[in-house]
């Protein structure tokens, strides 16, 4: 057994810099034990290592550093081993990360969500109390994370608090920040911390202010608001009150509806628009609205997932989302999706009856003065949201699903796949029949309008051999 020390809890660099050693000398994951600063594995035992093969470094897809970045954040001890684990055996196989079932893709994927909803909720309940060091005034605030999330998350507080100086102290370290200079030191204990301060009182009138019984559900609450943050919170101490007195105050509220204003009592009257039900699309579009699989979520406005009917035989699959989708939040609503309405409706097929959603869920663009325009996704970030179409897939069990142009074809074949040859066919995979055809844009950029009729009546003539399967409603298998 080798025993590789990092630095620290967070040492990922130190990790990516061992980690490369040990894949250049054939090192499996079984032989090796790794151990951080703060949880030295006693056990371990250093033996000398195989030589070094000097071949070329092993490529490694950048969704899988993103997710690893993260996921090193775990409080997991055994983390650091499950990413060599990962690291090795996308040498085998590539597009491993595809595999949304594999035990080991799903346990990286669930570590770095789970840092992710750590980071986002230290960023919602840490609380500031005011203080003075001496003569200068400090904010000092007390926060348990369950990961090790500090030094991650600390450049968005001097972001969001770049003229006031704070400390943060958790049980593990601490981030100091003086307006110039961000420095960490050790952890610390919660009496370190003020409990209180002249802002306690404001935050407890601002949230009684907006606390709305009529529209209190209490398991929602308590799963964006856990219960472990509350000591925290000065407007902590109201919630259970607040509860209490819920549904008294909306029978008051009910009881003097009469009084509102004509103009307000009629909007009032129209149906609000109805959450979804809690299907399994929509539990995976919510979870995907915090994908970070690949790096293409930073620059786009949110996560484009797939809709329509839910127990359809058919599903259509298109490339990423174009500007406007990026902008409204829904597949093909932009010029594609107009030539591709049109099309289907030529085809005799209700696109309402269908489900669409793309490869990749994400929008890839270059900046180009106000513009955005297109990018391609590259191979790494197709493989990258694989996971979140299997999903689809699996939740769908659909008959037929058309690929819309190479890059779906790539996606669901697992390989380049030339439209031209495979267009018209219909192919069998393991997870439904494949339908290859065209890209609606690819008809949006013909030079010539010739091409482009000619071009239009394929396409139309690809979609129609869709409409068989949407009338036989048999299972899907
Ligand atoms: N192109 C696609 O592939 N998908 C969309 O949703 C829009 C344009």
């Amino acid at each position: 057994m080798h025993a590789v020390a990092l630095a620290d809890e967070t040492d990922f660099e130190g990790w990516r810099r061992a980690a490369r050693e040990m894949l250049a000398r054939h090192v499996p994951p079984d032989a090796l034990s790794w151990t951080t600063h703060a949880r030295p594995d006693l056990l371990a035992t250093d033996t000398k290592l195989p030589p070094r093969d000097d071949g070329p470094p092993a490529v490694v897809p950048r969704g899988f550093i993103v997710l690893a970045e993260a996921a090193a954040l775990h409080c997991d001890p055994q983390r650091f081993a499950l990413l060599y684990r990962l690291l090795w055996r996308l040498r085998q196989t590539p597009d491993l990360l595809a595999l949304a079932s594999d035990p080991d893709v799903a346990a990286l994927d669930s570590m770095a969500r789970a840092v992710h909803r750590d980071i986002h909720k230290m960023r919602a309940f840490i609380r500031f109390r005011h203080t003075r060091i001496g003569s200068a005034d400090r904010h000092v605030a007390w926060f348990e994370p369950a990961h090790h999330i500090l030094r991650a998350n600390a450049p968005f507080f001097v972001r969001r608090f770049a003229n006031m100086a704070w400390s943060i102290l958790t049980p593990a370290a601490s981030a100091h920040w003086d307006g110039d200079t961000l420095a960490f030191g050790p952890g610390a204990a919660r009496a370190d911390a003020p409990r209180e301060d002249a802002m306690e009182a404001l935050w407890r009138d601002y949230y009684a202010s907006i606390f709305n019984p009529a529209r209190l559900k209490v398991a929602a609450m308590r799963a964006e608001m856990p219960v472990r943050y509350w000591g925290n919170l000065p407007e902590a101490r109201l919630i259970r009150p607040l509860i209490a007195q819920a549904r008294q105050r909306t029978s008051t509220m009910i009881a003097t509806a009469q009084t509102t204003p004509r103009q307000k009592r009629q909007r009032a009257a129209t149906p609000a628009p109805q959450p979804e039900a809690a299907g399994s699309i929509a539990a995976l579009r919510e979870e995907a609205a915090s994908c970070r699989r690949c790096p293409l979520w930073e620059h786009a406005t949110q996560t484009v997932f797939g809709e329509g009917q839910e127990d359809t035989p058919v599903m259509f699959v298109g490339e990423q989302p174009g500007d406007q989708e990026d902008l409204k939040g829904r597949p093909f609503v932009g010029p594609a999706g107009k030539m591709f309405d049109r099309a289907l409706a030529e085809a005799g097929i209700d696109r309402a009856r269908a489900y669409v959603t793309n490869a990749v869920k994400h929008f890839k663009f270059v900046p180009r003065g106000k513009r955005r325009l297109h990018a391609k996704p590259n191979s790494g970030e197709v493989i990258a949201c694989r996971f979140w179409l299997s999903r689809e897939i699996a939740a769908l069990r659909p008959r037929l699903i058309v690929a819309l142009g190479a890059t779906a074809a790539q996606s669901l074949f697992g390989r380049p796949t030339p439209v031209g040859s495979s267009r018209g066919r219909v192919t069998e995979t393991a997870e439904a029949k494949v339908l290859v055809t065209v890209h609606p844009s690819y008809l949006l950029r013909l030079p010539d309008a010739a091409a482009q009729e000619s071009e239009y009546e394929r396409f139309v003539a690809d979609l129609r051999l869709v409409r068989p399967f949407l009338e036989d409603a048999t299972p899907a298998r």
